[in-house]
């Protein structure tokens, strides 16, 4: 823990060195805030006490130099003066200057102010750690794995995005998700179908009640196997738990565990809450103005009755954002002669199969159904609204 001490008056400035003298500091002086910036510019120190009155530029100017000029935002201030009060201090406690020391400074009151700023700023550099962690290794992670159920299946990738992003806005308006818990919501959001790789995509395109009970075990299974691949890694333990419980119902018929009601957390209430909305848009085909009829169906059954307004205020969104564009998106089997397509269609490998303004006919349909049949290209076409 390195602490620079500054204090023009050499007689205080040594008395302040021998009271921090010990095993713990390694102990940088400066009797000039000019020398004490060139010192904070090329070493690094974690926690700064400086005297208020000093000539040239002040302690607390010195302060806000610091934590302004991006040195480093996380050093840790004191303040040293015989100033009973003063009103640009009390502005400026707990951004620029982090503590504050009234003249005279008893030996114990200097250590013990010290010992809790060192506390402070290694809580702090832990902190900025964990999230250098999170930059370099969890948020990539998040994507490579993300980017894996949408190769997997393409629907499934695109249902898992739209879900990610819309339980994160539905956690922003709720009041009992705190903003640490956001990065956690996104990757299960993205992640909560993972487990579906280790379903064979022929059940995949099967409604649960096609399919045979071999089948459905093993389509029943994904919550279970989601959560065990990302256990694999310990950062992503918080997002497996939440991947388990995303077919868990309100009403404690879901699955793997059936619990019910406020058994369920929050965060895994809204991602499943989302799904089922994103599921009903998607593959039900439900229209946006019948959202709010048809959730109330679900209700007390698959759906947390309390998060049913916040559903409506998402649909809200969606019918707002959907009223702003001039295309749409259609599969396949709603194309129809007379739609304009507003984007390029694409092969699977990059080659253009037909230009965006192309006006469809007949003859083109024919065409796109035999590529469509073969897989050649992917079943998502955006054509003009009319
Ligand atoms: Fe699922």
């Amino acid at each position: 823990m390195n602490i620079l001490i500054v204090d023009n008056d050499s007689k205080a400035l040594n008395t302040y060195e021998e009271t921090l003298s010990n095993n713990k500091y390694d102990l940088l002086l400066a009797q000039s805030t000019g020398a004490a910036l060139e010192l904070v510019q090329s070493e690094s120190v974690d926690i700064v006490i400086t005297a208020w009155d000093m000539p040239e530029m002040d302690g607390l100017e010195f302060c806000r130099r610091i934590y302004q000029g991006g040195f480093n935002t996380n050093i840790y201030t004191i303040l040293i003066s015989d100033q009973e009060t003063n009103i640009d201090l009390i502005k400026n406690l707990g951004t620029v200057v982090n503590d504050y020391i009234r003249m005279p400074v008893s030996p114990i009151d200097l250590t013990i102010r010290v010992a809790i700023g060192a506390r402070v700023a290694r809580l702090e550099n832990q902190i900025n750690r964990d999230r250098d962690t999170l930059k370099k290794e969890y948020y990539p992670t998040v994507r490579m794995l993300s980017h894996l159920v949408h190769v997997y299946n393409e629907d499934l990738g695109d249902h898992s995005r739209r879900v990610a992003e819309a339980s994160v806005k539905m956690a922003q308006r709720h009041p009992g998700i705190s903003t640490d818990v956001y990065p956690t919501i996104r990757a299960a959001g993205l992640l909560h179908d993972i487990g579906m790789v280790c379903v064979p995509a022929s059940i995949l395109a099967k409604k649960r009640t096609e399919m045979t009970a071999r089948e459905r075990v093993l389509y029943l299974s994904h919550p279970i196997q989601g959560e065990s691949i990302l256990n694999e890694n310990e950062k992503l333990r918080p997002v497996a738990a939440l991947v388990r419980m995303h077919h868990e119902q309100y009403n404690g018929k879901g699955f793997p565990d059936t619990l019910a009601g406020n058994q369920i957390p929050l965060p895994a209430k809204i991602i499943a809450a989302v799904s089922l909305y994103d599921n009903l848009v998607h593959r039900g085909k439900c229209s946006l103005e019948d959202i709010p009829t048809q959730l109330q169906r679900y209700m007390g059954y698959q759906l947390d009755p309390n998060l049913y307004q916040y559903l409506v205020q998402l649909n809200l969104d969606n019918m707002v954002a959907d009223a702003r564009k001039k295309y749409q998106e259609v599969r396949f089997e709603d194309l129809t002669e007379g739609m304009v397509l507003a984007r390029n269609v694409r092969l699977k490998g990059g080659a253009m199969a037909m230009p965006f303004q192309t006006k469809i006919t007949a003859a083109m349909i024919d065409k796109l159904s035999q590529y469509n049949e073969r897989g050649y290209i992917p079943n998502k076409f955006y054509v003009y609204k009319w």
